[in-house]
């Protein structure tokens, strides 16, 4: 697989952590850009050797000046395909552009309940029996564009939004490698708000 993926991460990086696990993912993987300075995801790529760049918000004018930079980072870095894994801003629609149907995301709920940043409390709290995983192309809208793949998972009593959060992630780990793999082998055919899958996984 000769595809150049960059992957945006803010946080722990479990999502990196299972793409770069999935040896049909990782050599696609060429870049991992954070816009926090350690944060795991960013030692995650260290260990796995993969190229890593802090880009710092306090560094550039407003949202638009953020992203022509990063613009720029992915590309001198030839980036061709963009998987966001937990990257905690709203990318300008500039970038978004730049990257249409090249650009995925995921997302702890069943779209289009729950966008935002809390799915897994707002899921909690409006007392839904079943929530789930996510997999979209990004858009100008945010947790908006056309779905990839979903999965459920049922909430159980007793659930709070760390075990909760934590049977997601189960499901995540697993439905995100595949997502990008299907992205980069060309096999997601984008029908208005249609995700084909052109082959078998
Ligand atoms: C995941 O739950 C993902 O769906 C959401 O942010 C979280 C990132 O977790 N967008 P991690 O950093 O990959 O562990």
């Amino acid at each position: 697989m000769g595809a150049r993926v960059a992957v945006l991460a803010s946080g722990k990086g479990s999502n990196l952590q299972a793409l770069l696990d999935d040896p049909a993912v990782r050599p696609s993987i060429s870049l991992v850009v954070s816009d926090r300075e350690a944060p795991g995801a960013l030692l995650r790529a260290e260990d796995a050797g993969v190229a890593t760049i802090f880009l710092d918000p306090g560094a550039h004018e407003g949202r638009a000046g953020y992203d022509r930079a990063l613009l720029d980072v992915l590309g001198v870095e030839n980036i061709e395909h963009i998987a966001l894994a937990g990257f905690m801003r709203i990318l300008s629609a500039e970038l978004v552009r730049a990257y249409e149907g090249r650009l995925l995301n995921i997302h702890p709920a069943l779209l289009p309940s729950f966008p935002g940043a809390h799915p897994v409390r707002d899921a909690l709290e409006w007392g839904v029996k079943v929530t789930g995983v996510t997999v979209h192309f990004v858009d100008e809208e945010v947790d908006h564009g056309p779905i990839v793949l979903q999965e459920t998972v049922a909430i159980e009593p007793g659930d709070d939004a760390e075990s909760l959060h934590a049977r997601i992630q189960e499901v995540e780990h697993r439905l995100y490698p595949l997502a990008v793999r299907l992205l980069v082998e060309g096999k997601l055919k984008v029908e208005g708000r249609a995700v084909h899958v052109l082959d078998d996984a």
